[in-house]
């Protein structure tokens, strides 16, 4: 008989015939009620077992974390809490689960305490909502970028180039680290390496979806990358996800745009698909709130912020007046910031939190940043009357999360592009076809990338990014 999933059975209208499902048992009550779990949905099935006529041996193997096959009569049930239940005819255990020694009880466990048992902590509620959550929002990235006319691309994991220039990068190489062939200058001899060259694992697929852009005309990658900053925050990882569209003939105007557009899309897209998963997110949310003094919890429920974010527009400010608002602010005028502000610097938290949260109170727009604490390959802006140099970049933050989506408009201008790379030390070797799509059929063109963990910590309420992907990977930890 084939299986049915949990999802179909809660909502079926076809009752009193005999159903087959799978799955793990999260609780047991009463030597009778089985709440059994399929990971199709958020809920339980109820199995309901006959347990006079039952083998005592076989209900002591019922117990939370066991693997079960029944066969039984799906009825409208009688009990509080639930439409549908199981009458089991047959019950097989699959996998017994010790109770004695298995990690997961029936009740709360912290997020910490779950992060050591990896490898099961995906049979909570909590995290399969999480995972079902972000398997939304990559399939909808999938579905908004197809139906703008954008290409899927697969950007190379392995490089020799470091696409945003700040030499946080992990070395790939085959070399025996005790005993490997040295140059005259007792470097590491590369060239003897398994590609010739040294070589190291992507910080972006930016330079290669530009090549797609400009030939394709827009295109996305969707990858793994990986930065080896020693960052010990709440949303950094070592091993992230990136969304990085790219499109030719787009100014930053038109980037911007699509990023806002692009961001509702995704929100809206779970908003719809997920309502359960959401609920339970937002109840564990306004549980954890409860602890925090009153003025550092959210104003809004899960739910409505997204709804929020899905109907405003987004603020759009330059970088100059960023800093204009935070000079004027009373934390700085108090003294409360912990870094300075002022023109050239890059934005801490702090200040990226006061401008999404206490000033605009929406998610920000900042464009046109000083171009010394950007990347290489932005567009440079004219200088404003003050001579300060500036590039079309724009960063978007949200609330909570701060820095969501980085992007620009690319330098297009070979010349200039040469020049900046050279200011900048960086070696032209291994960028040649990089320069190249600029002395043939060189055009305007301009890109972003999301972190996809923290828009899954955004739709989720997960306040540590290490909870919304299942095996994170972070300074000292890449255990699983
Ligand atoms: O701002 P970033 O460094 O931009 C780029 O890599 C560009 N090449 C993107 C582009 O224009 N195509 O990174 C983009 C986004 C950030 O806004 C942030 O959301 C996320 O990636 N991000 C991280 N997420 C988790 N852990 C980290 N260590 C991250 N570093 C960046
Ligand atoms: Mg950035």
């Amino acid at each position: 008989m084939k299986r049915s999933k949990i999802s179909e059975l809660l909502h079926s209208d076809t009752l009193d015939k005999t159903v087959h499902i799978k799955g793990w048992v999260r609780t047991f009550r009463s030597n009778r009620f089985i709440a059994l779990n399929d990971g199709s949905t958020l809920h339980n099935l109820q199995a309901v077992v006959d347990f006079e006529n039952t083998d005592t041996d076989l209900l002591q193997k019922i117990n939370t974390g066991a693997s079960l096959s029944i066969t039984g009569k799906l009825v409208l049930s009688a009990g509080k809490g639930q439409r549908v239940e199981i009458q089991v005819e047959t019950l097989e255990v699959l996998g017994e689960s010790d109770p004695d020694i298995y990690p997961l009880q029936p009740k709360k466990h912290s997020m910490e305490f779950l992060r050591e048992k990896a490898h099961l902590r995906t049979r909570t509620t909590t995290m399969s909502s999480v995972m079902r959550v972000r398997h939304g929002l990559a399939f909808a990235i999938h579905e908004y970028f197809n139906k703008e006319g954008f290409y899927y691309m697969n950007t190379p994991i392995i490089t020799a180039s470091d696409a945003e220039g700040a030499g946080e990068t992990f070395r790939v190489t085959t070399f025996d680290l005790d005993n490997f062939p040295k140059t005259e200058d007792q470097k590491p001899d590369f060239q003897q390496d398994f590609f010739g060259k040294a070589v190291n694992l992507t910080v972006s697929g930016q330079l290669e979806a530009e090549v797609g852009a400009l030939s394709m005309g827009a295109v996305y990658t969707f990858g793994p990358t990986f930065r080896a900053e020693n960052s010990n925050t709440t949303r950094h990882l070592a091993e992230f996800w990136m969304v990085e569209p790219e499109v030719a003939f787009a100014d930053l105007q038109e980037d911007a745009q699509l990023a806002e557009d692009f961001l509702k899309y995704i929100i809206r897209y779970v908003l719809e698909k997920y309502p359960d998963d959401l609920a339970l997110l937002e109840n564990r949310l306004l549980d954890e709130e409860k602890t925090k003094p009153a003025k550092d919890r959210n104003q809004l429920a899960l739910r409505e912020k997204l709804e929020f974010i899905v109907n405003t527009d987004f603020e759009q400010i330059t970088y100059t007046e960023a800093i204009r608002i935070l000079r004027n602010s009373k934390p700085h005028k108090k003294k409360r910031f912990k870094y300075m502000v002022e023109w050239g610097i890059d934005l801490q938290t702090e200040h990226e939190r006061y401008l999404v949260e206490k000033h605009f109170k929406k998610p920000v727009i900042i464009v046109d940043y000083p171009q010394d604490i950007k990347a290489f390959y932005m567009k440079q802006n004219q200088p404003d009357a003050e001579g300060r140099k500036t590039v079309a970049a724009m960063d978007i933050l949200f609330p909570a999360i701060g820095e969501i989506v980085g992007g620009s408009q690319r330098e297009d201008n070979e010349t200039k592009l040469r020049q900046r790379m050279q200011e900048m030390n960086i070696p032209e070797e291994d960028l040649w076809w990089y320069l190249e799509l600029r002395k043939f059929g060189t055009a305007p063109h301009a890109g972003f990338g999301l972190g996809f963990e923290r828009i899954v910590q955004f739709v989720t309420g997960i306040s540590n990014i290490r909870d919304v992907i299942p095996f994170p990977r972070t300074p000292k930890n890449a255990n699983f």
